[in-house]
């Protein structure tokens, strides 16, 4: 039997610490089904078309598999046939509202576990939110998300500062 796990998450826009976690993730299991959320409730930056479109471009293992997935995520764990949730926690305070996401989980679906994996100690600062905060203020991307995906996440930023700035009175 095939071990599959997802790894779900907003991915706007991929970091380093989102890599790190695929990378060490589909060592473990046969199969790492990362699972891009397309919220309609969370505004993203990025359109999950360009969510997925960048962990594409990043990650090449031939175990893992990039799916977008509305509503439950439960219920894109029983469509996807997988017995485990990875969840990355890069400190104390992401636990909280992590293991009550896990226990609902738990709940909900009996036949799958979450699993927390510590981020690497490099990226435990690391979050989508930071990188497009530095981006929005011309700060280098440089070490926090894949280099191929630097200029066009710098871009994308870019963008939405201009349009923030635009001023709403004649
Ligand atoms: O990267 P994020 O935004 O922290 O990821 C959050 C995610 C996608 C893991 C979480 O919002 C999620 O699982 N959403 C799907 C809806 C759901 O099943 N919620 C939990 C039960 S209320």
């Amino acid at each position: 039997m095939k071990r599959i796990a997802i790894y779900p998450g907003s991915f706007d826009p991929v970091t380093n610490g989102h890599i790190d976690i695929i990378r060490r993730a589909a060592g473990i299991f046969d199969l790492l089904v990362v699972g891009v959320l397309n919220n309609s409730v969370k505004k993203a930056t990025f359109t999950v078309r360009e969510r997925v479109q960048m962990l594409n471009t990043t990650v090449a293992l031939p175990n893992v598999e990039i799916k977008s997935f509305s509503g439950l995520l439960v219920d894109f764990v029983q469509e996807n046939k997988a017995i485990a949730i990875i969840k990355g926690l890069r400190a104390v305070s992401d636990f909280e509202y992590e293991c009550q996401m896990a226990l609902i989980n738990k709940k909900m679906l009996p036949a799958c576990d979450t699993f927390f994996m510590p981020t690497a100690q490099e990226y435990s600062f690391l979050s989508s939110g930071i990188v497009k905060e530095m981006a929005r203020y011309g700060g280098s991307l440089k070490g926090l998300v894949p280099e191929c995906l630097e200029r066009v996440i710098a871009e994308k930023c870019a963008i939405s500062r201009s349009e923030v700035q635009k001023p709403s009175l004649p």
